[in-house]
């Protein structure tokens, strides 16, 4: 059924069809949820995004966004391509456009004296799964959404979050001035690795105890192969810290590759709401606190 369905009418077709075909989703007690449009929602500060009124973890409860994502990860196998990460599709289906910038050429050809013109569609292909990408962006917000739209806001401005999360713990943990954070947990910390060391910076210097804690699971579920025992050797001086800097880095790297790949790592990381709020710790935030070092464990 879904194959005959251009990707750009997936919001509005597939979804409530999948709703009202069986799949169960569950309604939090004491919330109006319908997605019959006569009903009634209630929802209006939910489906109404404005700077001011930003995404908040009430209406990712009220707006079903977990299951949201469920029926969507339901459907990957019909809306996406093999070699999309998920992450990829979610976007292009949500901005009904397969990528960034795109730009359409007509190509005239004529041949045995017909002319025949196509259309040939560049674009630059959606990235969540690179830090500091330029190319996983913000969803546009708008007022008097649809429940679907509101929805597919809240997906990619978890993308967005995620993106811009854990690119902030890179950018800081990749500073000098983070060498003496560094320092101290690695001088209290007998076989360091990076999962460990990862996970002892996040608990001690994040600031966002919620997000930090989807963080450390992340930094721990996607370090199911044993970690390496560690590289470099757990030197103290300024060289072995300058290279402790990128395996921190490159830890970060690999649990993003796992946030917008995995959908598992990414509904455990978003599922709870825990990036659909604004105001998470950027990486100017990220550099202050490491750089007040000497922490307790
Ligand atoms: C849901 O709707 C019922 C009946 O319209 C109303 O009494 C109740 O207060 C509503 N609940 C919420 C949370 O809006
Ligand atoms: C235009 O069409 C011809 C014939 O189909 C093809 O060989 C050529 O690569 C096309 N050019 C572009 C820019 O798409
Ligand atoms: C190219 O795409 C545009 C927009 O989708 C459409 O209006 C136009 O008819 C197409 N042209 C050709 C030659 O397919
Ligand atoms: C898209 O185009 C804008 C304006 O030209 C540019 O600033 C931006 O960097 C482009 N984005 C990407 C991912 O190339
Ligand atoms: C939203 O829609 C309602 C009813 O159609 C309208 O009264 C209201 O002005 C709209 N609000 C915005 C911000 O567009
Ligand atoms: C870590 O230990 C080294 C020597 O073992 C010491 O010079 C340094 O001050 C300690 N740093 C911190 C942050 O505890
Ligand atoms: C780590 O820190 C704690 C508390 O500051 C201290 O009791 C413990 O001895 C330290 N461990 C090492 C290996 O330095
Ligand atoms: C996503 O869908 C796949 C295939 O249908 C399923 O095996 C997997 O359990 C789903 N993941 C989650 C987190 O629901
Ligand atoms: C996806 O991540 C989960 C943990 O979040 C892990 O158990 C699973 O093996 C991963 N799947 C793949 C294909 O890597």
């Amino acid at each position: 059924m879904a194959k005959t369905i251009t990707v750009s009418a997936f919001l509005t077709t597939i979804l409530p069809l999948v709703y009202s075909s069986g799949i169960p989703i569950v309604v939090s007690p004491g919330l109006n949820f319908s997605i019959d449009p006569n009903i009634t929602p209630n929802l209006t500060p939910c489906t109404t995004i404005t700077s001011t009124n930003a995404p908040t973890i009430p209406c990712f409860t009220k707006l079903q966004v977990a299951s949201y994502l469920e029926n969507f990860n339901s459907t990957l196998a019909e809306v996406c391509s093999p070699t999309q990460l998920f992450s990829q599709c979610l976007l292009a289906t949500v901005t009904a456009v397969p990528g960034l910038n795109c730009t359409s050429k007509i190509n005239t050809t004529t041949m045995n004296g017909i002319t025949s013109a196509s259309n040939s569609t560049t674009c630059v292909p959606f990235d969540c799964a690179t830090l500091n990408s330029r190319a996983c962006p913000a969803p546009t917000a708008s007022t008097n959404m649809t429940i679907p739209q509101a929805q597919g806001y809240y997906a990619v401005y978890s993308l967005y979050s995620v993106n811009q999360f854990l690119s902030g713990w890179a950018t800081a943990l990749n500073r000098a001035s983070s060498e003496p954070a560094i320092l101290s947990v690695l001088n209290n910390t007998t076989t360091p690795t990076p999962t460990g060391v990862l996970v002892s910076l996040i608990t001690r210097y994040g600031l966002n105890p919620n997000a930090d804690a989807k963080l450390v699971q992340l930094a721990q579920v996607q370090s199911v192969k044993p970690d390496p025992q560690i590289q470099p050797q757990p030197g103290k001086d300024n060289a072995a810290l300058s290279l402790w800097r990128g395996v921190l880095v490159d830890k970060l790297q690999k649990m993003s590759f796992s946030a917008a790949g995995n959908f598992t790592s990414f509904v455990g990381l978003v599922g709870d709401g825990d990036f659909s709020v604004k105001g998470l710790a950027g990486a100017n935030q990220l550099i202050a606190s490491l750089s007040r070092s000497h922490r307790g464990p």
